[in-house]
């Protein structure tokens, strides 16, 4: 199937009616059990599944208003439609105007992500890119099929929906409609929700390798993809397991060996992702040498050079960490 056939099943017989204007809040998410590897590249089906945390009211707002003239504005700024940035959007909004009406839009997007916390938005970009795209057209549709839709700007984007702790199903079936995300159910009083986040950031700049065409590249090249998707599932369950019983700790490990083993699988490629650099290394070795000494900080790192530490709520900890990282950004994802 592809995307021209995934979005005319999706939107079949809806109501053809849209509003003026409609706007919509998405949060950004980390994850804490890694998505890499693409059994679909078409409908950005995933190999495995994979788990996150919403960064609560970090994320992005957009609004998709009827106009004369295709607009996208990116805080404030209006992006030429011929960047890939606006280019992504339009090419999102193209499957639904093919099934619907096909007026011209403006896109006015904000992300609150402070730049210096070293984020990609593309996650909650394309979620809120979506909640507004089923306001606008009055769509209704429910919350797991507008996170496979998502899923298509954007693998990550699928876990983006929801606040807390996000699981993304990496499905069975070749049109992608079981591989979306859902929330996991936490008790009121779980220790779970003590986690926080603090993001240090060691670079900004766009990456060389955008994590779509690094995936295909590691799994076609790395020796240790099969293993990584073999152990991947194990992995998730035990992630779960930790998040669900509210043993933090042994989350927190668990998610720093994920991201690392997920490293190892890009470095193995040939050529090799490298995505961390010099610093990254430094601070890696800060947070374990802090962990000697020990306080209980981890880390788990993306597709780029910046680590977001993980610990569980501690002024004891949190001091460590201002007076080891002073520029991190902390984020409590249950405020
Ligand atoms: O959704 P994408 O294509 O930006 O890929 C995300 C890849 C990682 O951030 C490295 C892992 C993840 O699960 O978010």
């Amino acid at each position: 199937m592809n995307k021209q056939e995934f979005f005319r099943q999706i939107l079949r017989g809806k109501a053809n009616s849209p509003r003026d204007n409609a706007t919509a809040f998405a949060p950004s998410n980390i994850a804490l059990a890694k998505y890499w590897g693409k059994r679909d590249t078409e409908l950005n089906l995933p190999c495995n599944s994979s788990i996150s945390i919403s960064l609560g009211s970090l994320g992005t707002k957009t609004t998709l208003r009827a106009s004369n003239q295709d607009r996208v504005v990116l805080n404030g700024e209006e992006i030429p439609l011929d960047k890939p940035f606006a280019a992504k959007i339009i090419n999102f909004l193209d499957y639904f105007r093919a099934n619907l009406w096909q007026g011209a839009m403006e896109v006015i997007t904000e992300n609150n992500i402070p730049t210096a916390a070293g984020l990609a938005s593309s996650a909650s970009g394309f979620a809120a890119l979506t909640l507004a795209a089923n306001d606008f057209w009055n769509l209704d549709l429910d919350t797991k099929t507008l996170s496979a839709i998502a899923r298509i700007g954007s693998g990550s984007a699928a876990r983006s929906f929801w606040q807390g702790f996000v699981k993304w199903q990496r499905g069975k079936n070749p049109d992608g409609l079981d591989s979306y995300a859902e929330p996991l159910a936490l008790a009121e009083n779980s220790p779970s929700r003590n986690l926080r986040l603090a993001l240090v950031k060691i670079d900004e700049k766009a990456k060389k390798n955008p994590s779509r065409d690094a995936m295909i590249h590691s799994a076609k090249t790395s020796p240790y993809f099969s293993a990584w998707i073999a152990t991947a599932e194990i992995e998730l369950h035990k992630i779960e397991a930790a998040i669900t019983s509210g043993n933090i700790q042994e989350l927190l490990q668990l998610a720093e060996s994920n991201a690392l083993a997920m490293h190892a699988v890009m470095l193995a490629s040939r050529p090799s992702l490298l995505y961390l650099q010099a610093e990254s290394i430094v601070a890696i070795k800060k947070v374990w040498d802090l962990r000697e000494h020990g306080a209980e900080i981890f880390f788990t790192i993306d597709a780029g050079p910046n680590l977001k530490l993980l610990f569980e709520e501690n002024a004891d900890t949190r001091a460590i960490i201002e007076n080891n990282f002073p520029s991190a950004i902390f984020v409590n994802p249950f405020a």
